[in-house]
């Protein structure tokens, strides 16, 4: 993900931007960037990689560097918008260089501002959104620096945290935000401005969250804020208590729980700007398909491996229900190795949070060698199989480095269920049953945010049970994918055996293992199936297994049958199991938690799995 740092006082400058820049490295990102300004002059290098590569460019460029005080802004940046080369890091500037800025956030309208800042004889050197920034501001720009600054952000859609610096002016630098956080250390006579406190509490405990729409114009003695519509506003100055361990961490214990607890904010970032209420239906360019293409569709192939097969397999449902397809899900180990029937109409969808897992490519490789359609669900921009599949849908999810999948997984979930809706508008759903889907995955976010509030309750219930060896995971239908997945999850982070099963496989084989040593956790929502799913928890508890009900809030019955119910709000079918996997993943980090387990760095795994 994006991070800033920006500074203005009296200190060496670089050393504290690139201090800061390391500082922000856990975020994840592919290339970075440093400009700094004096009287009428603005410096700027930018470099692919690690911060490393910027540092060694700055020793080799600028070797008066440590002489240099004033203003400065550095990212690092996650590539959306173009691909991670130089060009397109950060931070960017106008023609004139007359202004340069750091962005976190997407520009959600930046491809009609581009095309009128082009007509207006603008020259634009790269492929993100962010270069419109600083060439809308020089257009606006009429001598006074704030005004032009307002008037550019007033003019952008979708989200941003910024900082601005001009050689015109430079004992100024201006802090925005909409989206995107910003936060400001208060020191003496300095001040330092980062995406995120980690890279501020070397300096400074004292701190000033901006709130959306604020603009905070602040130099070396002096923070003035006011909102977009130039009011004076006045924020609290927050105290830290952090060490910088637990910063990085955004003050969670664990990377998986912050990503966990980041879900609302991920989930919302894959749908914007990509739900049309006018159409009903969802804009997902990337796919390049046209819509007699994607009537022309006559078979889905899902292929992906661990957490995001599982998401797949949800996948199937989707396309499946919405759009009347023939789809199933492969694991993408076994899709080459068979023999994969790849017929005019055949597309393959491959997911893969992290782009690169080797049999995932491998797949993806295979079906665009048989001549078949490929798009990929990816998070991580510029990823190989993005590139390779040269086709599909981001998630801008932001950097996942629990290697136990969480945010993904929601994510994932989404981007299907908005493909399934384009799939399914261009061939049987109404206008009526569009606009469902898209108010529904509008109030995922809130929905999700639900259950994050339940987190007590679950870690009870996650200590009554984290001494158990054996556990089973069983759902039906949709709550099938999502019962293999919290088993996964369970498995991986706390060593517990856990099993997923459809419940009515259960009494196939595996209900022999049953007894009172070994919970079930059983999927129990208030969506079809219910009934039957209560019949299988007869099952269980007839054989003095304790039950673990995860179910709908305020659906008294399922108390009767179960020992202890973790409730998630009620939503339709489609996006129940999100809610309920979100609930399992706080059940797994619990009990792992409890167990002492190595959460963020589970033994024996990897995050991103490059070998067959
Ligand atoms: C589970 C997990 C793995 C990954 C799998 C695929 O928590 O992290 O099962 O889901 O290795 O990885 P990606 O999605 O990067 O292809």
């Amino acid at each position: 993900m994006c991070g800033i740092v920006a500074y203005i006082g009296n200190r060496p400058v670089v050393d504290i931007l690139t201090d800061g820049l390391r500082r922000l490295e856990y975020r994840g990102y592919d290339s970075a960037g440093v400009a700094l300004v004096g009287k009428n002059s603005l410096r700027l290098l930018r470099s692919v990689g690690k911060v490393k590569n910027l540092v060694d460019k700055i020793n080799k460029d600028w070797p008066d560097h440590a002489s240099i005080c004033g203003a400065g802004i550095a990212h690092t940046r996650w590539a959306t918008h173009g691909a991670p080369v130089e060009k397109n890091a950060h931070p960017h500037t106008d023609e004139k260089k007359n202004f340069a800025v750091v962005h976190n956030g997407i520009i959600e309208n930046y491809a009609p501002l581009r095309e009128n800042l082009i007509k207006k004889g603008h020259v634009f050197t790269s492929e993100t959104d962010t270069e419109v920034i600083p060439h809308l501001i020089e257009e606006c720009f009429e001598g006074d620096f704030i005004k032009a600054v307002t008037a550019a952000l007033k003019q952008l859609d979708g989200t941003f945290g910024i900082t601005v610096i001009s050689p015109l002016f430079p004992d100024t630098m201006i802090v925005a935000r909409r989206g995107s956080p910003i936060v400001i250390g208060v020191c003496e006579n300095e001040a330092i401005v980062a995406s995120d406190v980690s890279a501020i509490i070397a300096y400074t405990k004292q701190v000033i969250y901006l709130n959306d729409n604020d603009i905070a114009v602040v130099k070396a003695d002096s923070i003035d804020l006011r909102n977009i519509d130039n009011v004076p506003v006045s924020r609290e100055i927050s105290h830290i208590n952090w060490d910088t361990g637990a910063a990085e961490k955004g003050g969670y214990e664990h990377f998986m729980l912050k990503e966990i607890f980041e879900q609302p904010q991920a989930v919302a970032n894959t749908l914007r700007g990509r739900l049309d209420e006018n159409d009903a239906t969802a804009v997902l360019n990337g796919l390049n398909l046209t819509p007699r293409e994607i009537a022309s569709v006559s078979r889905i192939t899902i292929a992906a491996c661990g957490t995001s097969l599982n998401a797949g397999m949800l996948g199937d449902y989707l396309f499946e229900d919405l759009a009347d397809l023939p789809t199933e899900y492969e694991q993408a180990a076994e899709f080459r190795y068979r023999n994969p029937i790849i017929q005019p109409g055949s597309l393959i969808i491959a997911i893969s949070q992290s782009g690169e897992t080797a049999d995932t490519l491998a797949a993806v490789r295979e079906a665009k060698n048989k001549g078949a359609s490929v798009v990929a669900i990816c998070n991580v921009v510029g990823s190989t199989i993005a590139r390779e599949s040269g086709a599909g849908i981001y998630l801008h999810a932001g950097p996942e480095i629990g290697v136990a999948s969480t945010k993904a997984f929601s994510c994932q979930v989404a981007a299907l269920l908005m493909m399934a809706l384009k799939f399914g508008r261009a061939r049987r759903l109404s206008r009526q049953e569009g606009l469902d889907i898209i108010h529904e995955l509008k109030r995922l976010p809130e929905l999700i945010q639900e259950v994050l509030k339940t987190s007590r309750h679950i870690e009870k219930v996650a200590k009554k049970y984290s001494r158990a060896e054996n556990f089973f995971f069983i759902g039906r239908g949709y709550m099938y994918p999502a019962a293999l997945e919290g088993a996964l999850k369970l498995k991986e982070i706390s060593y517990v055996h856990a099993e997923g099963y459809h419940a009515a496989e259960l009494k196939h084989g595996p209900i022999a293992l049953l007894e009172e040593k070994v919970p079930v956790l059983a999927l129990a929502n208030d969506i079809p199936g219910k009934d039957k799913i209560i019949g299988n928890i007869q099952e269980c508890r007839a054989r003095k297994s304790p039950v673990i009900a995860i179910s709908t809030t305020g659906d008294g019955e399922i108390k009767n049958h179960a020992n202890d119910v973790i409730e998630v709000p009620r939503a339709s079918i489609f996006l129940t199991p999100v809610l309920s996997v979100i609930a399992m993943q706080l059940l797994s980090y619990y009990v792992a938690k409890e167990r002492g387990c190595s959460i963020d760095q589970p033994r024996n795994l990897a995050k991103s799995v490059t070998v067959e």
